[in-house]
């Protein structure tokens, strides 16, 4: 067996323990990357004059042509027998252009390689994480403009707390997913450094031009040192730490959801289109997209972890356990896509019911307003709280609400309520009294949908 090694070596390499070393069923995904980097890599020698124009443009228009093979064909990649993607496309270059095609690789390693192609492939593929980000946010606004002014109960300790416009309960999850949308960009940004020129680890021995390359390829800056660039794989981690962040955001929507759709609850209905039956009990409409969003979190928690265990004991430079960097990668990424698109769907389809959330934010969860109501007469709060609460035990006592009082009941507890109390203590007017911009004001909250929809606009155009 004949491989990118195989001149030092006497025997043959153990063919079990070879595939075994294998990565092409899992890099075969950087192909568009590597032909990439390995063109811009032949412009940089030719440039040196290393490679003589001919001798270049041979391996500029080969790997093109391999290109178009494998996009016309990418079956090649599943029945290829190479150790990895770049073994790959050196046979297939060879294989068309002949001599030309041995120089490629000249004064270039694959520790550096792997690296260019996956922060290429990371750069150019989180943006559509991005956007899927932003399709969340966008069901979610529509859900908030939907609402108008309908109000439900907040929880704290999932307890009812005070009542909120459910436009301020969808801008919450918006809020937080704005700086999810921004932990990608960090990762993109740490993607985003060119490490060819560094050779296996010492650097290159080659008047390698890396500017000409960073510009080549669309990077922003060169990697400082050849040493850390041929171990680094913090670019991996911090992937890693924006998708389990993400997930783990999901995961509390996704609970949220179930909860709030459940018979206990009955906030929202869920679509058909995105529940599941039960194979034995009629009744049921289960959340199980919603589930396997907060279950795939979990993993994607897990990858994190695992990749910096994998990291934390390696000695300076590349060692092959890097190698499993990508599968950690490309997973998290495949279920975090597979779950904003989830989200997204489930969140758009959502039909909410105003009439039952009204109610439950109509209970003893106003009793903050009482006792701001007796505030705003002149009681100090710590008077108006117990007042409040004294209220509060009485009615739970003999499961009634402040509803069921009239003026007289009002005024046993204190003098000073009056007939307006009957207009302060209803959900609007708990809503209406929050006057800070974070709050669930009504002025607030439209304010706050209008800036979403302008920070919408603003991002950049997605990914063709
Ligand atoms: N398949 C390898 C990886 O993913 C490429 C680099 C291999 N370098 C080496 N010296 N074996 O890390």
């Amino acid at each position: 067996m004949s491989n990118l090694w195989s001149g030092r070596f006497d025997s043959a390499p153990n063919a079990e323990v070879f595939d075994f070393g294998k990565s092409l069923g899992v890099d075969k995904r950087l192909i568009d990357d590597d032909l990439t980097g390995s063109r811009a890599w032949a412009q940089a020698l030719g440039k040196a004059g290393v490679l003589t124009p001919a001798d270049t443009n041979a391996i500029v228009s080969g790997l093109d042509a391999v290109r178009a093979a494998v996009h016309a064909d990418p079956t090649m990649l599943d029945r290829a027998d190479d150790e990895d993607v770049h073994a790959f496309v050196e046979r297939e270059l060879v294989a068309r252009i002949g001599e030309a095609g041995k120089r490629l690789h000249t004064g270039r390693s694959r520790n550096e390689q792997v690296s260019v192609d996956l922060r290429l492939y990371l750069r150019r593929r989180i943006p559509a994480l991005q956007g899927g980000v932003v399709s969340v946010i966008e069901a979610m606004v529509a859900q908030a403009d939907r609402s108008g002014q309908a109000t439900m109960p907040s929880y704290t300790h999932l307890r009812r707390a005070q009542p909120v416009l459910v436009a301020h309960v969808w801008l919450s999850h918006v809020a937080a997913l704005r700086r999810d949308w921004d932990r990608c960009e960090t990762a993109r940004r740490e993607a985003d450094l060119m490490p060819l020129g560094s050779g296996a680890i010492a650097g290159t021995s080659y008047p390698i031009d890396t500017e000409f390359l960073a510009r080549t390829l669309g990077f922003s800056r060169v990697t400082l040192n050849s040493i850390d660039t041929s171990g680094d794989r913090d670019f991996v981690a911090s992937f890693l730490y924006a998708c389990a962040m993400c997930m783990t955001r999901l995961s509390r929507l996704a609970e949220d959801v179930i909860l709030f759709t459940s018979e206990e609850f009955g906030f929202f209905e869920l679509a058909d289109e995105v529940a599941t039956g039960s194979s034995l009990m009629p009744q049921k409409k289960n959340p199980d997209p919603m589930e396997l969003v907060r279950g795939k979190a979990g993993r994607a928690i897990g990858v994190l972890a695992g990749w910096l265990a994998t990291m934390k004991g390696l000695p300076l430079g590349y060692n092959k356990d890097l190698q499993e960097d990508k599968a950690l990668a490309f997973g998290a990424e495949d279920d975090l896509a597979g779950c904003l698109m989830t989200c997204a769907a489930v969140v758009r389809t959502l039909t909410p019911r105003p009439a039952v959330m009204r109610q439950a934010a109509s209970g003893l969860l106003l009793a903050t307003e009482v006792a701001d109501y007796l505030v705003g007469r002149g009681l100090p709060f710590r008077t108006a709280h117990e007042v409040s609460g004294k209220i509060v035990r009485e009615l739970y006592e003999s499961g009634r609400d402040f509803s069921s009082l009239d003026l007289q009941n009002w005024q046993r507890y204190h003098p000073l309520f009056e007939e307006g109390v009957f207009q302060a203590i209803t959900p609007e007017a708990a809503v209406a009294a929050r006057l800070t911009p974070q709050s669930t004001g009504p002025g607030a909250v439209d304010a706050a949908i209008t800036e979403t929809k302008r920070w919408v606009r603003g991002l950049p155009a997605p990914p063709a």
